[in-house]
This record gives structure tokens, C-alpha cells and sequence, in this order.
């Protein structure tokens, strides 16, 4: 079966994408967020030259959503990036969060209260992936472990 929101995310995702600042990896990622209200904020790689201080495309979706004061809202998330190409932005594998990304996104399951769904998806949108946040990092350790919640 189809999945409408998930389609909807990485399309908002691959827009995104068109945005990475990657000029070193070249490689491109977006990720959409979708809040408990419908609202869907973007998010996309930032690299700089010290190579290893750079932003993945989940963590900077993150922050903004935090910035709105939204990290507790946050129900799903879409990911998908591949090489930056003279014809766009090309890959045939789905794109996973990073282990950083992850427990970010469990900062804001644990604010929310709930689990996240998050989609992954590869750039030439032949493959979409649906798993909970809680398959790919479980035992998380997580806010509540310190006694905040
Ligand atoms: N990257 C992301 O933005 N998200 C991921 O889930 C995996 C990796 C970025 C980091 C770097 O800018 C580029 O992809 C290549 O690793």
C-alpha cells in the first residue's frame, strides 16, 4: 500500500536536498519533519571545511523545529539524499539517520512522549522505507534517565 505521508515527507526532503551546502561530500541530504499540526519543516547537510564538524540534514531539521519551540511535536521524519550530479541528485539506496541523528530525533520522542516514525528513501524514489525510531535505537538512553521529564 501506498504511504500518502511518507511520499509527501520525502518529496519536501528532496527539495530540501537541492539546498546542501555539501562541497566536499557531495553527497546531498534532505530530511522534512512532520509536526503533530501538519506542519513540515525542512532541513538539509551543512558542511564546512573542517570536514568533521559538519550538520547532517536531521539534526539541522531538529534544531529549527526547536527553534520554534516545536522539538515535542515532532510525529515523523523523511530522509533521503544521493551524489550531487550534473543531472541532479542521484542514488538508488535509501538514506538511514546516522547514529548522532538518531539520538537526536530521541530528544525530541522523549519530549513528545511518543514514538517517531521515520521514512527513509532513496533519490530515485524506488525505494521507501517506514520503521519506528525505537527499531532503529532501542535501549536508548534518553532524558528521562536523568531524571528530566
Ligand atoms: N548525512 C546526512 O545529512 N544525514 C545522514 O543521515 C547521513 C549523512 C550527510 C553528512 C555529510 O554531509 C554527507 O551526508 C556525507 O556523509
Amino acid at each position: 500500500m501506498e504511504d500518502v505521508a511518507g511520499r509527501v515527507l520525502i518529496d519536501h526532503a528532496l527539495e530540501a536536498a537541492k539546498n546542501a551546502h555539501a562541497p566536499y561530500s557531495r553527497f546531498a541530504v534532505g530530511a522534512a519533519l512532520l509536526l503533530e499540526d501538519g506542519t513540515i519543516v525542512p532541513g538539509t547537510n551543512f558542511e564546512n571545511a573542517s570536514y568533521g564538524l559538519s550538520l547532517c540534514a536531521e539534526t539541522v531539521a531538529l534544531a529549527a523545529a526547536n527553534v520554534a519551540g516545536r522539538l515535542k511535536d515532532v510525529v515523523a521524519i523523511g530522509v533521503v539524499g544521493g551524489s550531487m550530479t550534473t543531472a541532479g541528485i542521484e542514488g538508488d539506496m535509501p538514506i538511514y539517520p546516522c547514529g548522532r541523528c538518531r539520538q537526536i530525533l530521541n530528544e525530541a520522542a522523549d519530549m513528545g512522549g511518543r514514538d517517531i516514525t521515520i521514512y527513509c528513501a532513496s533519490a530515485d524514489g524506488a525505494i521507501l522505507r517506514r520503521h519506528l525510531l525505537s527499531e532503529l535505537l532501542p535501549h536508548a538512553f534518553g532524558p528521562a534517565d536523568l531524571g528530566i521529564n
